[in-house]
């Protein structure tokens, strides 16, 4: 079993990673600069939503199989690989902000002090494993004090533990045949499905791919996977333009599409657009790095584009029902989370269609089952709830943004008899549209003929 750091090991991607292979029977060493986090996880409580995890991490805490600090060089001296979690946004030109990398490095050349393997999980452009090596190497002997490793990680929010104990892949991108020896050895427990405390999610009797490339490579398919899934969803929202204009019906029209192997269906939901901490900013990332090395990225531009229009596209339907002037006028959003299953609201779609409004004058109030404090953290003044029946209460448009799956369920008969009843715009196609007729409410699908 290895000694092992991660290094933000309190964000999304940290905490899973570091549960994750302290679950795989690793002593593990969470580093994070966060203390409210850190003291959390401490307590078995993470402030990050993941199903499932607590009660992994309490029992983790339990064996002592995994710790918490914020003291990087202990970290290091203790480990025998480090994991980099730290986060990589978007700068304003859309380039990736590398300077949590670039700082976590600068600290390991200083305390790097025996045989160490980096390996890079944080999403980071190609280059970034020469930018660490290049200052590692400034004190210390590639190769020999340590190697420098892409790992990139695949997680979905939401099911980041399934995703860590059920890979759809492992990709390790190296040139040393000594760090490829240690990533084999840290994930064989995950590849022989044993691990030192019980989870649900192992499979034994399924191979898990590990595919073994270079660095560049493997940055590459990190990126490569997000630019294709935001292509799908700014894909599946021009169908669902050109489905409204000829009276189409999205929702059999996603059907009929996602039955064809070739094409499947993630991935393949109508909405407001990509938000959320990935797609948007991999994809800007993507388009900066091929512009770098003079390559026109036509089709990239596209899906951006596409997905900024996606946004207007809300406000005019909102506009269309209650405008022109959207001045106090009661509007509710249902689903603030960037997607259903997640307590993020990082670059959620569903805040920035807040600031519009509110920027006309409306009186917007939200509902989430799971960002509620997130939300009220970004933006105090915006009126939250996660009590559904307080928000749909006298709202004169209402604006279904995720898939929470308790909206499918919602009984709107109270609300098409009130004197007043709401305008309903779904825009993932999930509501319950029987009962929105029963109930003699308007409403309006996105990508389906009204
Ligand atoms: N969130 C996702 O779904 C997801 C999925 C795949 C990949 N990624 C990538 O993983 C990386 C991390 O993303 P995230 O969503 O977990 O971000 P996050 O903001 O949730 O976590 C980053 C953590 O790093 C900590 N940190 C920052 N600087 C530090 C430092 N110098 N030392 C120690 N800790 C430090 C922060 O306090 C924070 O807890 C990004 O590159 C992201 O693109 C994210």
């Amino acid at each position: 079993m290895t000694d092992i750091g991660v290094i933000g090991g309190a964000g999304y991607v940290g905490i899973v990673t570091g549960v994750g292979l302290a679950a795989l029977g690793h002593k593990v060493i969470s580093m994070d600069l966060d203390q409210k986090r850190l003291a959390m996880l401490r307590d078995g409580k993470s402030a990050v939503y993941e199903d499932g995890l607590e009660p992994i991490l309490d029992r983790l805490n339990e064996i002592g199989q995994i710790s918490f600090t914020d003291d990087q060089s202990d970290t290091v001296r203790n480990s025998d690989a480090v994991f980099i979690a730290v986060g990589t946004p978007s700068l304003d030109d859309g380039a990736a902000d590398l300077s949590a990398v670039i700082a976590v490095a600068e600290g390991l050349r200083d305390e790097i002090g025996k045989y160490t393997v980096i390996v890079v999980k944080s999403t980071v452009p190609v280059g970034t494993i020469n930018v660490v090596t290049d200052i590692l190497s400034q004190k210390l002997t590639e190769g020999e004090d340590f190697d420098v490793v892409s790992n990139p990680e695949f997680l979905r929010e939401g099911s980041g533990l399934i995703d860590f104990f059920a890979p759809s892949r492992i990709i390790v991108g190296s040139s040393s045949e000594r760090a490829n020896a240690a990533l084999r050895e840290i994930y064989e427990p995950l590849l022989a499905g044993t691990t030192v405390v019980d989870v649900p999610w192992i499979d034994s009797s399924r191979e898990i791919p590990y595919v073994e490339t270079d660095a560049t490579s493997a940055q590459l398919t990190k990126y490569a996977a997000n630019a294709f899934l935001a292509t799908r969803i700014s894909f599946i929202n021009e169908i669902a333009g050109i489905s409204e204009k000829v009276g189409g019906n999205i929702g059999h029209i996603v059907e009929g599409l996602g039955l064809d192997p070739r094409i499947g269906p993630g991935y393949l939901q109508p909405g407001i657009g990509f938000g959320g901490p990935c797609l948007d900013k991999d994809l800007r990332a993507l388009i900066m790095v091929a512009g770098e090395n003079s390559y026109d990225p036509v089709m990239f531009n596209g899906v951006l584009q596409r997905n900024e229009l996606q946004l207007r596209v809300v406000m005019k339907k909102i506009t269309a029902a209650v405008g022109p002037s959207l001045y106090q006028k009661r509007i509710a959003l249902l689903g603030l989370a960037f997607k259903e299953g997640t307590n993020d609201v990082r670059h959620s779609l569903s805040i920035r269609l807040y600031r519009l409004l509110r920027d006309q004058g409306a009186s917007v109030v939200g509902h989430d089952v799971l960002a509620v404090d997130e939300v009220r953290e970004l933006e105090p003044d915006f009126e939250v709830s996660e009590d559904v029946d307080g928000i749909l209460n006298d709202s004169e448009v209402v604006v279904a943004l995720n898939s929470e799956p308790s909206y499918a369920g919602i009984d709107w008969s109270g609300y098409g008899q009130v004197e007043r009843s709401p305008y309903v715009i779904d825009t993932r196609g999930i509501l319950d549209h029987d009962s929105l007729v029963a109930s003699g409410i308007e409403f309006d699908v996105l990508g389906a003929v009204s």
